[in-house]
């Protein structure tokens, strides 16, 4: 039987933070699916990506631990996702630990140790605090 793992996130600025999670949940099982927040869906929480919604599924379906991605349009989708895709665990990072424990009656639900001092809004401060440089 397939062992499948389910997450779900944004990725823009695809980062180290984001491969090393990857990796440490496809270790988990046999297949990875990631749920890739639309920009609709990103407007609705308040946030604007960098990077568009298609070229932020293209980075991640070329990440080698990926095996699957799909649109995350809304929170309720969630468990019809884990139901349909036959996920046997459910992971994210440390930040969102507790969150998502409503899903346990349906699946194992796991939240991995952030990787420290990466993430995507500390890349943009950094990015915009840095002096202004000529790539001529
Ligand atoms: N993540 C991680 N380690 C990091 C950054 C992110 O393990 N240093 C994980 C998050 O916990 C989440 C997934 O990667 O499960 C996608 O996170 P996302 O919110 O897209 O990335 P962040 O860098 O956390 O973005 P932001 O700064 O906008 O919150």
């Amino acid at each position: 039987m397939v062992k499948r793992i389910i997450t779900y996130g944004t990725f823009d600025l695809f980062h180290v933070g984001h491969v090393r999670l990857l990796k440490r949940l496809k270790a988990l099982g046999d297949e990875l699916y990631v749920g890739c927040a639309t920009d609709e869906f990103n407007s609705v929480k308040g946030k604007k990506s960098i990077i568009r919604f298609e070229e932020r599924i293209e980075i991640l379906s070329c990440c080698r631990y990926v095996d699957r991605v799909f649109a995350e349009k809304n929170w309720p989708q969630k468990p019809d996702d884990i139901r349909r895709f036959d996920a046997h665990v459910f992971g994210m990072g440390s930040d969102w630990e507790g969150e998502f424990d409503w899903l346990s009656d349906i699946c194992k639900v796991v939240y991995l140790r952030r990787t420290e001092h990466v993430s995507t809004t500390q890349l943009i401060h950094h990015v915009k605090a840095s002096p202004a440089r000529s790539y001529a």
